[in-house]
Formats: C-alpha cells, structure tokens, sequence
C-alpha cells in the first residue's frame, strides 16, 4: 500500500520511515521543510502543502506524526501549538475524507490526569487534560473522531530511542557521559515505550485500517528515576551521577 508519513524528521517519524523501508510499502516522508529524511514538503498548517503532495502521492493511508510535542513550549507558545496540533489535523482530516484515505494519528497519555489508582488506563477511560498541550492533542483526538474518516488513534507514553532527538534515554545517557548531575523524579510513574515498538503499531494500524483509539506502550511501569538508573546501568555509566527529587522541587511549566 502507499503510506505518507508527516513530521518524518521527527523521534517517531524517522523510526517508521526505517521499518517502511524494509517492508513491501511505498512511502513517502514529509516535514514542513526539506531536510533531514523529508522528500516532501507538507507543513500540516497549510493546506495548499498537503493538496500538492497527495495529488502527486495518493496515498491509502496517512500516518501523522507531525506535532508541536514538546510540552512545556506548548504551554508558552499556545497559539502555535494549537495551530499544529489541532488545526493541522483538522487539515489532514478534511484532506482524508475527500480523498478517502485512512488516517492513523498519534496521541498521549497526557489526556489523563494520572489520578487514577493503579495507573493504567484503558481506551474507555475519560479524559482529563492538565496542562496546554494535553489540551491540544485531546482536541485533536476530538476533531477526528467528529468526522467520518476512517481513523486509528494511537495514544502512546514517553517514547524513546537512540537518536539525534532528545527523548529521556539521550538525555541521561548525554548528561551521564559528560559526568554531569541528572535530576529525576521519583513521583512520576509512566510506561515507557520503544519508538521502533510504536512505529510497528503505527504500520499495522494502516495496514489494517484499524478503526478506533488504542493505548500502545511498554510494559513496565516506571518512575524517571528508575528509568535513568535502568540507562545508566545498560550503558554502563555512573549511578551516583543521578539525585532523587520529587516533582514539587522542580520548576517546569508544564504539568
Ligand atoms: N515523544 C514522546 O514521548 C511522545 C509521547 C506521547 C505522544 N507523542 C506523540 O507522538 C507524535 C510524534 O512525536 P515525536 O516524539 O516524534 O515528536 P518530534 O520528534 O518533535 O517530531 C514531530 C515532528 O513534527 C514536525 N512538525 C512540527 N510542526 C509541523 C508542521 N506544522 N507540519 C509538519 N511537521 C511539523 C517537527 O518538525 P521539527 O523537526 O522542525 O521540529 C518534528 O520533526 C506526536 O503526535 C506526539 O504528540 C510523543
């Protein structure tokens, strides 16, 4: 089948253009510039980006991993947040439904507050967004699942691989290497996810034009600071380097 791929030069963009090169797929890799892995220019933003490539394209399936991600930027840049991360998928949706292409959207587990006892949340549980980009990507979600397109929505937690983008495995390993101090909390529990894991989830959910909201993770429940000892551990460098905080010590804008 054709997949087109937006925000390829990205964490997950750039893992599921690995794999869709070694499979029977074509595809293509876009970002909103040229660069970088992108063949393609598409700014989600725009619309006239997105027309010109998928009438050239035509692909059956659009992946999209396009997003303002970073979450403390979307809570001080808010108008540009909300223009990726809603707008921009209301484009992608209004170009799907007039070209009859499935679209698989890549979501958070942010929409939750992570109140719930026990901590694993299934699809049916309701939403409760805390900070801005929570907000925007719940809104997202939203705006596809109000329209009739054939959709997948894979809501995924702390993604992470070896690459150039700074995800929670290059940031301590960096920080380790250098012998600087790293700061981790012990009061934040997630499920971290392997980015190549993720980007499987995201190629079988086009192949099958899988409909409907899916939770895609790891595993194992961990607190940063178990997952920084984990890394510092698998790559051999120095435990003592990290300290123990809890949230409340830090300053972050985001919640
Ligand atoms: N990473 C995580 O831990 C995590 C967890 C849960 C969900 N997610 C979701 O997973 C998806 C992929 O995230 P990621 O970690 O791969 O983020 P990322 O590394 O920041 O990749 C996002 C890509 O989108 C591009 N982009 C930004 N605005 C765009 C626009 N208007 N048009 C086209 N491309 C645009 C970015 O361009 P630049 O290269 O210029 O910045 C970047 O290459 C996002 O939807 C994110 O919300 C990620």
């Amino acid at each position: 089948m054709k997949i087109l791929v937006t925000g390829s030069n990205g964490l997950v963009g750039n893992a599921i253009h690995k794999l869709l090169n070694n499979s029977d797929h074509e595809h293509i890799n876009t970002s909103w510039s040229l660069g970088g892995i992108a063949s393609h220019v598409i700014d989600i933003t725009d619309n006239e980006s997105i027309e010109k490539v998928i009438e050239e394209f035509r692909p059956d399936a659009i992946i999209n991993s396009a997003a303002m991600a970073n979450v403390d930027s979307c809570e001080v840049e808010r108008d540009k947040c909300w223009k990726v991360n809603v707008e921009g998928v209301k484009n992608l949706v209004n170009t799907c439904d007039n070209y009859g292409i499935h679209l698989v959207h890549i979501s958070t587990d942010y929409i939750f507050d992570g109140k719930k006892v026990g901590g694993i949340y299934t699809e049916d549980d309701e939403p409760s967004p805390q900070g801005f980009y929570a907000e925007s990507k719940l809104a997202g979600e939203k705006v596809i699942l109000s329209s009739s397109v054939s959709s997948s929505i894979l809501r995924t937690i702390l993604v992470y691989g070896m690459h150039e983008r700074h995800n929670i495995v290059t940031f301590v390993k960096e920080k380790l290497e250098k012998g600087e101090q790293v700061n981790l909390v012990s009061d934040q529990v997630r499920m971290p996810t392997y980015v190549d894991d993720l980007a499987r989830a995201c190629i079988s959910a086009a192949e099958k034009k899988a409909k409907g909201i899916f939770n895609v993770s790891g595993e194992k429940h961990m607190s940063y600071l178990d997952i920084g000892k984990t890394i510092a551990e698998h790559f051999s460098l120095d435990k003592s380097l990290i300290n123990h905080v809890k949230t409340s010590d830090l300053n972050q804008a985001a919640k």
